[in-house]
């Protein structure tokens, strides 16, 4: 490579030049040769109109930054417009699922520590559930029928980056609750947030309106939930964490559900349902397809399956489990907007399209301890896989 290279230079009146020297000359000569041959082999692809309806211009900024520097397409993009449908399909399906699998483990964590949670709520009269990332809403489902039932049911805010998603849970609170429309027994209030850096302050603000409010501050309190492994997807999960932290008043509660880190979830990935293909599958055992929830974005950009092969496993460096998309050639994905800009993939360049972070259950504790939260109650599910942490905001006083 060295001995390829421009190796001379001549200096005059502080402009630098290329030495005329016959060595410089051969290996210009070469490199113009070969980059002419690069930009015959280089396949230009260009996102579709729905791709500029969907995102915001700072998403699609986000994106083209997230593509050029980190090789990545963040996780979160895949839920707005129709990647909705897909995730709601699939928790669905893992809802009625038999094996074990986030949503199923999640509610039953639930339900296992209603006791305890019901006593650290004891001294509310009311109780306000703040949904972050609410998905569908399923695995809220029961704990709202709770609350609903003890009398306690305030309001229910669900915060989501995607509107689509936000109307499926409004649609399925609707149907599983407000039997009568004019005086529904949950009133859904939902805000599109991206919680990667957008406070939801406003939804937790106590509520000045309110007579027991203002009789008494301990009238209401905040329950905000950050369920099915939403956190792991990040790659700064503490930066979530801290927009959640902050979004919170002094006697909130936090309950944050997620998978652990074993020999056994490192080796299983569950982007299926059973009834397509068979939750929790041994990574061996899965296709070279593109799920439908990631393939969604991809398709978006212009990235057509020919031009890549999917990878899936476990980064021992990282500690995560990851899924990735290998170029088979060299591509340029051209944006028209917010301004004509490039960027450029080379071949064999690995673009991550979902990530599974893996903690055990010392390193979720330690997270939230050292990002400003005191832990109340940390329970595990019977395989010791799937993990329910309740805290409160740390206070000095
Ligand atoms: C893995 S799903 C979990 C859904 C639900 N909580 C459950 O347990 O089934 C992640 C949810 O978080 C939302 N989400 C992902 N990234 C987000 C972000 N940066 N800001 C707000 N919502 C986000 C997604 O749209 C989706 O609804």
């Amino acid at each position: 490579m060295k001995a390829d290279w421009i190796s001379i230079l001549s200096q005059e009146d502080g402009d630098y030049y290329i030495a005329k020297t016959p060595k410089n000359q051969v290996t210009i000569t070469k490199t113009v040769k070969e980059r002419r041959k690069f930009k015959r082999n280089l396949t230009v692809v260009t996102p579709s109109q729905k791709f500029y309806e969907i995102y915001s211009e700072e998403q699609i900024l986000d994106i083209i930054d997230n593509l050029d520097i980190e090789r990545e397409i963040p996780r979160q993009y895949n839920y707005l417009d129709g990647g909705a449908e897909f995730w709601d399909k699939y928790a669905q399906r893992l809802e009625q699922d038999r094996a074990p699998n986030l949503v199923r483990r999640t509610m039953e964590l639930l339900d296992d520590n209603s006791k305890f949670l019901d006593r650290q709520l004891g001294p509310f009269a009311r109780v306000n559930v703040i949904d972050v990332g609410v998905g569908n809403a399923i695995p809220t489902q029961n704990l709202l029928r709770h609350l609903l039932e003890a009398g306690k049911l305030n309001r229910y805010v669900a915060i989501d980056i995607s509107q689509d998603m936000l109307n499926i849970a409004r649609r399925n609170i609707d149907a599983w609750f407000n039997n009568a429309p004019t005086h529904p027994a949950i009133r859904v209030e939902d805000y599109v947030a991206d919680i990667s850096s957008e406070s939801f302050r406003f939804a937790t603000a106590p509520d000045s309106n309110s007579a027991l409010d203002s009789e008494n501050g301990d009238a209401t309190v905040n329950l905000v939930l950050l369920l099915g492994g939403t956190l792991s997807n990040f790659r700064n999960p503490e930066r979530v964490l801290e927009v959640i932290r902050k979004s919170m008043g002094r006697k909130d509660f936090f309950i944050y559900t997620v998978k652990l880190d074993s020999p056994a979830t490192r080796q299983h990935f569950d982007f299926r349902a059973r009834q397509d293909r068979g939750a929790e599958l041994p990574r061996q055992d899965q296709s070279n397809e593109l799920p439908p929830q990631y393939k969604f974005i991809v398709d978006l950009l212009g990235i057509s399956e020919e031009y890549y092969d999917v990878e899936m496993d476990w980064d021992e460096r990282e500690r995560a489990r990851y899924l990735q998309i290998r170029l088979k050639r060299a591509l340029t994905i051209s944006f028209k907007f917010p301004s004509k800009v490039s960027v450029d993939l080379n071949k064999n360049d690995a673009v991550v399209v979902w990530r599974a972070q893996h903690k055990s259950d010392r390193e979720i504790e330690d997270m939230l301890i050292t990002n400003g939260f005191k832990l109340l109650l940390s329970a595990q599910s019977a395989d010791q896989e799937y993990m329910l942490v309740m805290a409160n905001r740390r206070r000095k006083v």
